[in-house]
């Protein structure tokens, strides 16, 4: 199925998506959106793309506008209050419910709510949610460790062979990073394609060889200089590098994402 060429695909261009959800919140780059974009097109005929944490919509408007439109679209988010961003992992049950209301008018406004099943839960809950095999998976949701390699193990058995796994904050947030270090390093089933910034893209291709396996660890454990910079960052940003450089009016640097 992931081989087949899908002839439906829309005619918005990535310019056009960007300016439609410029003024949708959340941590999806540019760049990180023109993988999206890209994957979705090249997801078969009649496929299934299903992304595991939504927030207020701004990746999901893009997979939903860059789809065919006979592909099936799963948004799964269970808009709780808990890992909505970074530093954001607990505590936030008030911002839950705006969460799911500005996510739902987000749709709206962008003329794709009837595109997307939005199942409102808890990815480990949702599994039973999708039957079909999954074309393409974007894995957004909660970052730490658990959640996040409960979401590559459950959910990523079901992606098809020569499908698509995409995971936001890889090589960024520990919980994701070590998720990735147990089941993608020295896995069996998907080789490390690349990353537009915490975006790493993976495919279910790889060939079974111990050398296949190998060259796609080194790949993976290439990340890790990139990782640790990203932790050193997040170490300065947290005590107080905003504040000094702020005072000393130079620019501060992006949480990485
Ligand atoms: C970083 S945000 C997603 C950002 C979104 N992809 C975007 O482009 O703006 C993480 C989201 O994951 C959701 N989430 C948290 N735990 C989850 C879980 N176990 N399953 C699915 N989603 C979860 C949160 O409610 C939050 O909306």
């Amino acid at each position: 199925m992931a081989n087949e060429s899908n002839t439906t695909a829309p005619t918005l261009s990535l310019a056009s998506i960007l300016t439609l959800v410029d003024d949708v919140n959340g941590w999806m780059s540019p760049d990180q959106a023109a993988v999206l974009h890209r994957a979705a097109i090249d997801c078969p005929s009649s496929g299934t793309i299903v992304e595991i944490g939504s927030f207020q919509g701004r990746s999901t408007i893009v997979l939903a506008l860059s789809a065919a439109d006979d592909t099936h679209i799963v948004a799964i988010d269970p808009h709780a209050g808990n890992d909505r961003g970074p530093q954001e992992l607990d505590g936030f049950a008030d911002q839950a419910a705006d969460d799911h209301a500005v996510f739902l008018a987000n749709l709206s406004k962008a003329g794709v709510s009837d595109r997307i099943r939005y199942v409102r839960a808890f990815s480990d809950e949702a599994l039973c949610e999708v039957t079909t095999p999954i074309d393409l998976l974007y894995i957004d949701g909660a970052h730490r460790y658990g959640p996040a390699q409960r979401d590559i193990r459950q959910w990523g058995d079901r992606v098809v062979d020569g499908g698509t796994l995409l995971i936001h904050d890889s090589f960024s947030s520990v919980g994701v990073t070590a998720a990735i270090a147990r089941h993608l390093t020295l896995g069996r089933r998907f080789r490390y394609v690349g990353r537009a910034r915490s975006l790493a893209i993976f495919r279910a291709d790889l060939a079974t060889s111990p050398s296949a396996r190998l060259k796609n660890a080194v790949h993976v454990v290439a990340q890790v200089p990139w990782f640790v910079r990203n932790l050193g960052l997040k170490v300065l940003l947290t005590c107080g590098l905003v504040t000094v450089l702020s005072r000393r009016g130079r620019a501060v640097p992006e949480w990485p994402y």
